[in-house]
Parts: C-alpha cells; structure tokens; sequence
C-alpha cells in the first residue's frame, strides 16, 4: 500500500517552499523505500527552487540524506529492510560507455526509481537528482543506496550524500590534489569547505580559502586553510601568487558558480596547472577567456560532478576516516532543523550564516 508522508516541495519558480502531503508508492523491482533520518540543505537545492536546474516543476528537494531502508521491491539484492544507508545520485547503470570503458565515476546513464512520488491529487514530484529527501520517506532506486556503519550519525553521514563529497572529490579525484601541493578554493560555503578537507587530506602544504565573508573565511581555516583571502578586499590572483613564490596555485577550485569567479581561478593557477569547476553555473551565464592563455598556460580545465565520486567505494572510506577523527563531518553541521524550516534555512544559506542546515526527522 502507498504511504502518505511529508514532504517540502517547490511548486513554482522562485516562491517560498511548502510543507504538502507526499504519496510514495509501496517499492516496485529494483526500487526501495528509504525512511529518511537527516537532510542537509544544499546550495542545489535552492537553484532547483530558482528554476536554474529545469523546468519540471513541482520538486520535491533535498537530497543529501541518510535514513533506514523501510522496505524493498521485488528483485532487490543490495539492502535489505533495516539497513542503514547513505543515498547517492550516482546509482551506476553498468552498461553505459562510461561503465564500459571501465570509468563508472562517470555514468551517464544512472538509475532512479522507475515510479514516481505524487503530491494527493496525482500530481507527479520531480524528486531533486532522483532522490527527494526532505520527507519522512521517499522512494529511490536501490543502487542509490550504499550501506555504511550505523555508528556515524546520520546528521554527519548524509553531508556525504551531495556536498561534502562533492567537496572532496573536487580536490581529490577530479584536481588530483597530491602531497605538497598548492590549492586554492574559491567559495567557502559546504562544498568549498569539503574540499579544503580534501586538500588536507591529501597532502596539500598551501590551501588558500578564497570568499568575500569572512565568517567563511574563518570557518574555512578549520578545515585545513593555511591562509585567507576576501575578495571583496583584495585581489585573490595576487594574493595567491604572494603565497607561492609568484607562481600561482598546482590547483584552483571554483565552488561558487560564477563565471568572474572562474576567471579568477584561471589566472591565479601555476603554469600546468588544474582548474575544477565544481559551482553550479546557471544557465544564462557565460564565459570568456583569452584564447593564447588557455593554450598558453597548459594544465588542465575540468570539471567536478559529484566529485567524480564512486558511492560504493568513497562513502564507506569517509565515513572510515571520520570515525578515526580525520575528517571533521560534524563541522559542518551549523544546526539541525525541521522540515518546516526549510525556507528560513535557504535565507540563512543566502546571508551566509551556515555552512549546512540538517532537517532532522
Ligand atoms: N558539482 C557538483 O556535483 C555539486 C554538488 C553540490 C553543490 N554544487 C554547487 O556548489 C556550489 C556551492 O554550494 P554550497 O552548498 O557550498 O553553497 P553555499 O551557498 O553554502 O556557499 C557558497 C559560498 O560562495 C561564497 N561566494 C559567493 N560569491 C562569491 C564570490 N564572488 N567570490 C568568492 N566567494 C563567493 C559565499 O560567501 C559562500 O560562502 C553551488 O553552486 C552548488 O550548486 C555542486
Ligand atoms: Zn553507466
Ligand atoms: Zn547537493
């Protein structure tokens, strides 16, 4: 029997969310039911409830979730009913060209549940990158489920669901972020503090947080800044360069979403450099570059989806790494919330007064 549940959903472009009945549909093959524990509040989140993903209004947001498996659908082999699980929007196909040249981080065709979540009239949920999580429940395909140690807590454990692994990956898979390494990270909101994280983690000697708020900035030394820059002051290219022998960064991550901000991530990279962009452009943004420096400065120009991650093999890993107290999950926890303050929450992100809100259900 479907379920009815709450759920926050984004009825038009750019209006307040609203707390509505949500029908989940008992889990058909392949599809589980998810009983949400915690939801951070992502910056996508609110570009979904800008319009600046697409169209298909209604959404039903949130997406970066830990929870308990309720129940699942004929053929479901991965988990089972009692499982606890980080969600993930990279449910690998298998048989994409990606998968099949051996590079499932990449797959370009992932699973989602086949069913769709309804508002009580039958009105079909776009459910935010397949997953749908600020609701008591939601429906998901199974590969969207990875089992990690039920001793994280899920407030901690869901960050790795969107933000914080695309943080980390940033650094990590996509930059290629190595021992001794200069990093520079241009926007210190979740995602930028994760992959200072990651820098760390990986060895950088010099990571400069790049933002225009120096509360940020402040935070940001928490997870691994060696040095702060607000660019609103000071020119964050001549800055990065005072910090390494004139030379400029091995790797810059943009982790804000604007083009004027990519700019300054390209100028201020060594020769040979790498550039990530991980900030979600929208999509009436462009950009210009000289054309002989992008020859002529060499390196690499990429850019981070999910932090080129592979759920199976890099949740279980971080969750390893916070549980042995090297990687700082509850740092970026600025508050626990209901579902009822999702709104309030989005302007709080927009003042720059958190680094992430938890619905906790
Ligand atoms: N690529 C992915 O897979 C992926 C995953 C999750 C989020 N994202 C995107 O990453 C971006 C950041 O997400 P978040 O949740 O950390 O958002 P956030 O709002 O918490 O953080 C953004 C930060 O950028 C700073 N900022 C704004 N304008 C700036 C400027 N001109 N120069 C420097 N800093 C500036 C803000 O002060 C803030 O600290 C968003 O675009 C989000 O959609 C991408
Ligand atoms: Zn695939
Ligand atoms: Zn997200």
């Amino acid at each position: 029997m479907s379920q009815e549940v709450r759920g926050v959903i984004a009825r038009s472009k750019g209006e307040p969310v609203s707390i509505e009945t949500i029908v989940v549909p008992d889990p058909g093959p392949g599809e589980v039911v998810v009983a949400i524990q915690a939801c951070g509040v992502c910056h996508t989140d609110l570009h979904y409830r800008e319009g600046g993903i697409n169209d298909e209004f209604p959404f039903l947001l949130g997406h970066e979730a830990a929870g308990i498996v309720e129940s699942v659908g004929e053929g479901v082999t991965e988990v089972e009913s009692g499982d606890y699980v980080i969600l993930n929007w990279r449910a690998v196909c298998g048989s994409c060209r990606a998968c099949l040249k051996g590079t499932p981080e990449y797959c370009f065709s992932t699973f989602n549940a086949t069913q769709k979540m309804t508002l009580t009239d039958g009105t079909e949920l776009s459910a935010a990158l397949g997953i749908g999580a600020f609701c008591d429940k939601t429906l998901v395909h199974a590969g969207q489920c990875t089992k990690v140690d039920p001793s994280a807590p899920p407030t901690a454990a869901g960050l790795l669901g969107c933000g914080v692994m695309a943080g980390i990956g940033a650094a990590i898979n996509t930059g290629g972020v190595g021992r001794g390494d200069s990093v520079a990270v241009f926007g210190c909101g979740g995602v930028g503090d994760a992959a200072i994280a990651g820098a760390s983690l990986a060895g950088a000697t010099t990571i400069v947080a790049v933002d225009v708020d120096d509360r940020k900035l402040e935070w940001a030394k928490g997870f691994g800044a060696t040095h702060t820059c607000n660019s609103s002051t000071t020119d964050p290219v001549e800055f990065i360069r005072s910090v390494t022998d004139g030379n400029g960064a091995d790797v810059c991550i943009e982790a804000v979403g604007n083009p004027a901000v990519y700019i300054q991530a390209f100028e201020a990279r060594d020769l040979a450099g790498t550039v990530v962009l991980v900030g979600v452009p929208r999509p009436d943004m462009t950009l210009e570059l000289p054309y002989l420096d992008v020859f002529g400065r060499g390196g690499a120009l990429k850019s981070s989806w999910y932090g080129d991650c592979l759920p199976s093999r890099d949740f279980p890993m971080l969750i390893d790494l916070y549980q042995q107290g090297r990687l700082d999950l509850d740092g970026f926890v600025s508050e626990t919330i209901t579902l009822d303050d999702v709104e309030a929450a989005f302007h709080k992100m927009e003042r720059g007064e958190v680094l992430r809100s938890v619905v906790v259900l």
